[in-house]
């Protein structure tokens, strides 16, 4: 077996809270990271992460005891806390003992830490981190580890960019606590030069939503392949009193209905043909369901191909053991210098 004895040591405190050979998540997808992708990342020495996304508890279970039945390695399940039922969600995850949960898509509700560790359960929990005072505060809350993610990221993001929140995080938090970088990282030189900086590890969703044992559809991968990192463009806000929620996806038809879509939600509100509270709605709900349409049925021209600006770095179709090779082998070469 290859071994890359610098990037392993840099990597060892990631390792063993992840409990796998290469401190390297596979960040969690919806529609993507199910059993078949997770299981393959975390058997081959990575950690594979369950994406619940919108799924109701019985999903969740079902998906969970799949994933068991592939790997005995360990996995994680991400929860996104404004889901209705997340307290039901993490009932599911500690019934089948999960090592970890990781928390996404806002600050934690109050309680959810607590009910993930109660009863002594050992679960860890992971937390992003949007800016150093709230990493601060998940840290004093509970979390065991913070995912600090960059714009550059594919699906929901932030305003700032990972090599800012990775100087601004990691030399005041890194040396003793568990902090992962993700956002942007499609090469190992790139994950060298955030373990010297202090990180335990690093996360990628778009270098692996791609992988031979992705379930994505062909269409899917084949839009990834072509893409370049300009292509990886933010969702647009066009009217201040219409929030749009930033999300990293391929442009494409469905991104330029969106903008005259809420062109033409503004002008009925100025017409009085509309409230606020419906036309915002309106500019929400007009994305509901397109990830899916654009993973599974493989509609690339109006779903939503979310992708990192990574993404040109992504060319083909590879299994995912030769992706993490690859990675550790550029890491390994790069602190050697
Ligand atoms: C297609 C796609 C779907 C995603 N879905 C989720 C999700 O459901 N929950 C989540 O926490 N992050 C989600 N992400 C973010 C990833 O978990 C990961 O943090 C991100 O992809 C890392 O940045 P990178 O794309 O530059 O590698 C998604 C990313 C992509 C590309």
């Amino acid at each position: 077996m290859t071994t890359y004895p610098k990037t392993a040591a840099l990597m060892q405190r990631g390792t063993d809270f992840l409990g796998c050979d290469s401190a390297i998540l596979c960040g969690a997808m919806s529609w993507v990271s199910e059993r078949n992708l997770v299981a393959a990342m975390s058997n081959a020495g990575g950690f594979g992460v369950i994406a619940c996304g919108a799924m109701s508890p019985e999903l969740l279970d079902a998906e969970i005891a799949a994933t068991r039945a592939l790997t005995e390695r360990p996995f994680g399940v991400n929860l996104i806390t404004m889901h209705p039922q997340l307290f039901d969600l993490i009932a599911v995850a500690r019934k089948h003992g999960v090592s970890h949960v990781v928390l996404a898509g806002g600050i934690p509700p109050k309680g959810s830490i607590e009910a993930i560790k109660a009863d002594a359960s050992g679960i860890k929990v992971i937390c992003f981190a949007p800016t150093l005072a709230l990493a601060k505060k998940l840290l004093r809350s509970g979390a065991d580890a913070l995912v600090i993610e960059g714009m550059e990221a594919g699906g929901h993001i932030g305003p700032v960019s990972t090599s800012v929140l990775a100087q601004e995080i990691l030399p005041e938090l890194g040396a003793d606590h568990l902090v992962f970088v993700a956002g942007g990282i499609g090469r190992g030189e790139a994950i060298a030069s955030y373990l010297e900086m202090g990180a335990a590890g690093v996360q990628l969703g778009t270098r692996f939503a791609c992988a031979a044992e992705s379930i994505a559809h062909p269409a899917f991968k084949q839009a990834f392949f072509r893409a370049s990192a300009r292509d990886a463009v933010a969702s647009v806000q066009v009217d201040p009193r219409l929030p749009v929620i930033p999300v990293r996806a391929l442009r494409n038809k469905g991104t330029e209905a969106f903008t005259a879509k809420q062109r033409e939600i503004a002008a009925r509100l100025d017409a009085g043909e509309i409230d606020m509270a419906s036309a915002q709605l309106e500019v929400e709900h007009f994305w509901a369901g397109a990830l899916r349409r654009a993973v599974i049925e493989g509609d690339v021209e109006y779903g939503s191909v979310m992708a990192g600006q990574s993404v040109g770095m992504v060319t083909r179709e590879e299994p995912v053991a030769e992706i993490i090779a690859a990675l550790m082998a550029q890491c390994e070469a790069a602190l050697a210098k």
